[in-house]
């Protein structure tokens, strides 16, 4: 009998739950939630389960806080991590979940050697960044989740003002996943129509303002909470990309090595996604305005990495991989 995949979700907040329900209801695999607050996951995936009689769909959901439960998964999702609180600088907050996203990687990590890990846990092109060394995977089995996100929100708000299906709007957002973020104007199309001939610029404006600031808009309205909704649709997507072997052209923040100039970080750009992970990272010819929008982004992802607590990789370097082998 085939075996079901397995999704193994670590984290089961908002944003984790949320995935965790929209895979299970799109049949895309059985559904494993960790976390390590006594009952949480299970909480919230014994409520998922008792509803997929009537969603209807056969995807058994089960939720643990041992590593033994999510053995053999085809896909890990690395949602765990503190939010930003007050008094809580950037530094101190990239220093916790870097440990946080170390540890939980390397834990899923041995117990799913061969699963495609997506990493979703701010900030997030570091973080991916930090679950490809904590782990020592190749580089194409782990990706981060943003520009999926970031694109879905620009489509959306170019449907919104123009009244338009959402399913006609193409976008590209690349570059990190913050306030310099990259959407590809040029580029992007409504049924083949190109938006920059239906829009006037100062509107187009407008919106790629309003993508920048997606995750903040959200937290405003909803604080302390952070938008989970769209996020979790993002990671789904991905899922079923990786799943269901699709080969999707998606933005989102790879390994680079030497693509668009660029060693050795992660950042947002076009890949090729399925079964092995990044089966390619797309280089787009980019404008010179672009491009150097692109690398400022890029930049501020760098100034990140620099801020990693010196000591993160002492006990990887202790287990055997060389310091910077990797990377
Ligand atoms: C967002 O953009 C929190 O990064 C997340 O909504």
């Amino acid at each position: 009998m085939r075996r079901r995949h397995r999704i193994t979700i670590i984290g089961a907040g908002m944003t984790g739950a949320t995935a965790a329900q929209w895979c299970a209801a799109a049949e895309l695999a059985d559904v494993v939630l960790y976390d390590v607050v006594p009952g949480l996951a299970r909480g919230k995936a014994l409520d998922l389960y008792e509803a997929t009689p009537l969603l209807p769909a056969d995807a058994r959901v089960f939720g643990t806080e041992h590593w033994d439960d999510t053995a053999g998964s085809d896909v890990v999702v690395i949602t765990a991590g503190a939010r930003r609180r007050p008094g809580h600088s950037r530094t101190e907050l990239l220093a916790v979940n870097a440990r946080v996203v170390g540890e939980v990687a390397r834990q899923a990590a041995a117990a799913s050697p061969d699963a495609v890990f997506i990493v979703l846990t701010n900030p997030v092109d570091v973080m991916a960044y930090v679950a490809m060394r904590a782990t020592g995977l190749p580089p194409q089995r782990v990706v981060g989740q943003a520009g999926v996100l970031d694109t879905t929100r620009f489509r959306a708000f170019v449907a919104a003002e123009l009244d338009v299906s959402v399913e006609d709007v193409r976008a590209l957002v690349i570059g990190g996943h913050g306030d310099g973020m990259v959407p590809l104007v040029r580029l992007a199309q409504v049924g083949g129509v190109p938006l920059t001939t239906l829009l006037e610029a100062p509107a187009v404006e407008r919106l790629v303002a309003r993508t920048r600031t997606g995750g903040a808009e959200i937290m405003e309205l909803l604080k302390p909470t952070t938008a989970y909704c769209a996020p979790g649709a993002a990671l789904t997507e991905m899922i079923a990309a990786v799943l269901r072997d699709k080969g999707r052209v998606l933005p989102a923040p790879a390994y680079l090595r030497g693509e668009y100039g660029l060693h050795g970080l992660y950042t947002g750009v076009p890949i090729i996604l399925g079964a092995e992970g990044v089966r390619r990272v797309v280089e787009l010819p980019l404008e010179p305005q672009e491009r150097a929008a692109f690398l400022d982004s890029a930049a501020e992802v760098r100034a990140a990495m620099a801020q990693l607590p010196r000591d993160l990789w002492a006990r990887t370097d202790a287990d055997g991989m060389a310091s910077g082998g990797r990377v």
